[in-house]
């Protein structure tokens, strides 16, 4: 039926009004760009709409598409909807170091929820960019380094924006970006050129994007950067071959912004119109666009011959199939009254305060400072720029937070202490300011808004007074909101401004000492000495509450990290899954200078309880493909607390067709033990975990090896197991 009536709408259409379908436009405030949002509307050459976030708005547009233009075809509105809409949940890269996705999912389907309730049809989400380089400032985005953690992260985030079907109520059709490579690109540099081998594309770029598909993402998006040499945007191979042909998508392609008209910047093609041609050619079905776009020019490439008119037509076919199935034709309207109730649900904040809680990462715990017990704390000196800054704490991509749902982590910390213990402020030192100003709007609620900037090093001998003055200081130090995200690469790891001079200063008084970062990339705390250091990432709208119950023991981190967490920039990049090359001996001492080891490696987190493992056992010695061996090990919460613990599988393949790395995950459950309880934990492993992309044959093989496993709560964790797989594949 849904064929039939797209089928008939496509053989009314004229050209103009196709290529129409393949456009989308940003809604920008300004006069002349609305003007040529409304006739290009009204007139059927623009049929898909971004970045508009009021219900009333949305409808007022569609109305103009359902009675004013000539085939009346609703328009389908997107926007970035990548950690909440107005409840903001902990960013991407805190989110994986939850390894929860079942929690990711649920934090998802809400942001789809609230989307959906003013009118979004479609989000560009998830990020399933892996990212090895963390000067990157998009790594924020995605899921870190590993293709395993990635691909779980990647399909909950997909199941929670759509539900089980495209077109579930209060949900949205999820668009997987930036396809593919974009992680990679050169010295971190955003945008800059990506040249992957094929192995590293197919074992480790191209799965979480294959996992989204598989898991029915609805969108695809386009990279900007070109993929050894040929722009992503204009790439058949990638957008034909790869993603139609052998993973079967079925959904439209779009272009990341301005995509299309870049092929020509980037040396693709000469002109405009033979952008549009390339890039249709290669598979992109909608053009996004600031303004201007290239796709009105298929029209003319039609008559010339250049494209063919089933092209075209299959195009307006995925779009308008999109547009059916989200519902649009039936009930093409928002209820503007839902919108705010939906963004007022109080449970959407409590869902956001579990995320955040679940998100961070204990790094260290001397001593066990942490929890600190108000019972025994008289006085809490609270320090540092990020410390008061709910704007900052919220991350990036975030445009429609409302101000009742932010919250500081100073505030969080002062309420929970209540009458118990005083808890005096001081900001200590200044974050600088970019060299060049982010080119997107900084939210609210921003401690460097409306703030006298203070004389860092006044700022940093008061923040020491305080420190002195009691019983323990927590600093609160990182990156600010537009330190991470795009256009935000960075040369360094270091922590901005003189945050490392007023840490240690505040270290130097002898007090205890507890670092609470707001990041998205590791930074280089030259060896700090303080007692703690938790990452709360960038926890979103619930910062202040969930920050204070980890603080104080009301809520255990349970998380780990999900990338490598280098020494220093120089460092990079250092992944744990390395490939086994020549000189094991020395593989740890390959720099004079420095130590080839990480800070920490990837999947730390400690808790403020204990596990330990034992007993690791595979169920038989032998593998034979198309069949399952099954790990099985012991795990106990030595301590006195409740807890959640992350337990990672990785395996090592010792010999093959070609070298493998040191160590790979190859599964995950976080689980919740009681003190004293033990708890077997059975890991099934088959052909997905063992097989892999090889480059001689260039097909996906399982070859005939010995296996060793390892489980344990991170990548060192020592190989206890072993099995062996008794024949090839193919
Ligand atoms: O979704 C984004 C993308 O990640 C980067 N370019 C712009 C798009 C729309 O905002």
């Amino acid at each position: 039926k849904a064929r039939a009536r797209i089928d008939a709408l496509i053989r009314q259409m004229t050209p103009e009004e196709k290529a129409g379908q393949l456009t989308n436009l940003f809604s920008l405030p300004y006069p002349v760009f609305q003007k040529k949002l409304e006739s290009g509307i009204e007139n059927g050459t623009i049929g898909n709409v971004l970045f508009v976030t009021d219900p009333a708005e949305v409808n007022r547009l569609q109305k103009i598409a359902l009675e004013r233009s000539r085939l009346k075809i609703p328009l389908m509105f997107g926007f970035d909807v990548i950690h909440g809409l107005t409840t903001i949940f902990p960013v991407p890269i805190a989110a994986a170091a939850s390894w929860d996705p079942q929690m990711v999912e649920h934090s998802q389907a809400i942001a789809a929820f609230e989307a959906r309730a003013i009118g979004i049809h479609w989000t560009f989400a998830p990020n399933a960019d892996i990212a090895r380089d963390p000067r990157w400032g998009r790594i924020v985005e995605g899921a870190g380094e590993d293709p395993y953690l990635g691909s779980a992260m990647a399909a909950a985030q997909v199941r929670g924006f759509q539900g089980p079907a495209i077109g579930t109520p209060g949900r949205v059709i999820s668009g997987v970006k930036h396809f593919a490579g974009y992680g990679a690109s050169l010295g971190g540099r955003d945008y800059d050129e990506v040249n992957l081998s094929d192995s590293e594309l197919w074992n480790v770029y191209l799965p979480p994007f294959k996992a989204a598909v598989d898991a029915g993402a609805g969108n695809v998006m386009s990279a900007y950067m070109g993929l050894n040499g040929v722009p992503a945007s204009g790439n058949r191979w990638l957008l034909t071959d790869v993603l139609r042909k052998e993973w079967g998508f079925r959904g439209f392609v779009v272009s990341d912004n301005n995509a299309v008209k870049d092929l020509q910047k980037h040396g693709l093609t000469p002109d405009l119109p033979s952008a549009a041609v390339r890039a249709l050619d290669a598979g992109v079905d909608m053009e996004m666009a600031t303004s201007d776009p290239a796709f009105p020019s298929l029209v003319s490439a039609l008559g010339k011959n250049e494209i063919s008119s089933q092209q075209l037509d299959a195009s307006v076919q995925r779009v308008l199939e999109a547009k059916y199935r989200m519902g649009l034709f039936d009930k093409p309207y928002v209820d503007e009254e839902k919108a705010t109730e939906a963004a007022e649900n109080p449970e959407h904040l409590v869902a956001a305060r579990i995320a955040a809680e679940r998100s961070a990462v204990l790094l260290k715990n001397d001593g066990d400072l942490l929890p600190l017990n108000l019972s025994k704390l008289k006085s809490i000196a609270v320090i540092g720029p990020l410390a008061d800054s709910p704007g900052d704490a919220l991350g990036p991509w975030v445009f429609k937070q409302n101000k009742p749902k932010m919250s500081s982590i100073l505030a969080g910390i002062k309420e929970k202490a209540g009458s118990r213990a005083r808890v005096t402020y001081s900001m200590g030192v200044n974050l600088p300011p970019r060299l060049r100003p982010s080119p997107f709007v900084s939210v609210v609620g921003n401690a460097r808004e409306g703030f006298a900037t203070i004389d860092d090093d006044a700022g940093i001998a008061q923040a020491a007074d305080a420190a002195r003055a009691a019983d323990v200081a927590v600093l609160v130090l990182g990156e600010g909101q537009d330190m991470v995200g795009e256009v935000a690469s960075k040369s360094s790891l270091d922590l901005p401004g003189r945050q490392i001079d007023l840490l240690n200063a505040v270290v130097a008084t002898g007090k205890p000492v507890v670092v609470l970062l707001m990041n998205a990339r590791p930074l280089d705390m030259k060896d700090s000495k303080a007692q703690a250091i938790l990452d709360i990432w960038y926890p979103g709208s619930a910062a202040g509450p969930a920050t204070a119950n980890l603080l104080f023991g009301d809520a255990v981190p349970g998380g780990k990290l999900p990338f490598t967490w280098p020494r220093n920039a120089g460092q990079i990049p250092m992944i744990y899954s390395r490939l086994t090359s020549m000189d094991p001996i020395n593989a740890d001492k390959r720099y004079w200078n420095e130590s080839n080891k990480p800070v920490y490696p990837f999947g730390h987190g400690l808790s403020y309880s204990s596990f330990s493992y034992t007993n690791l056992k595979v169920d038989k010695p032998d593998f034979v493909p198309g069949g399952s061996v099954v790990v099985s090990v012991d795990l106990s919460n030595g301590g006195k607390r409740t807890a959640d613990e992350v337990a990672q599988l990785y395996i090592h393949q010792r010999s093959g067709t070609a070298a493998r790395p040191v160590r790979e995950l190859k599964g995950f459950q976080r689980v919740t033990l009681k003190p004293g309880e033990k708890r077997t934990l059975r890991f099934v492993l088959g052909d997905p975990e063992l097989r892999y992309w090889n480059a001689v044959s260039r097909t996906w093989v399982i070859d005939e090896s010995e296996i060793d496993v390892a489980v344990g709560g991170d990548s060192d964790a020592a190989f206890t197991g072993k099995f062996r797989i008794s024949s090839r594949q193919p």
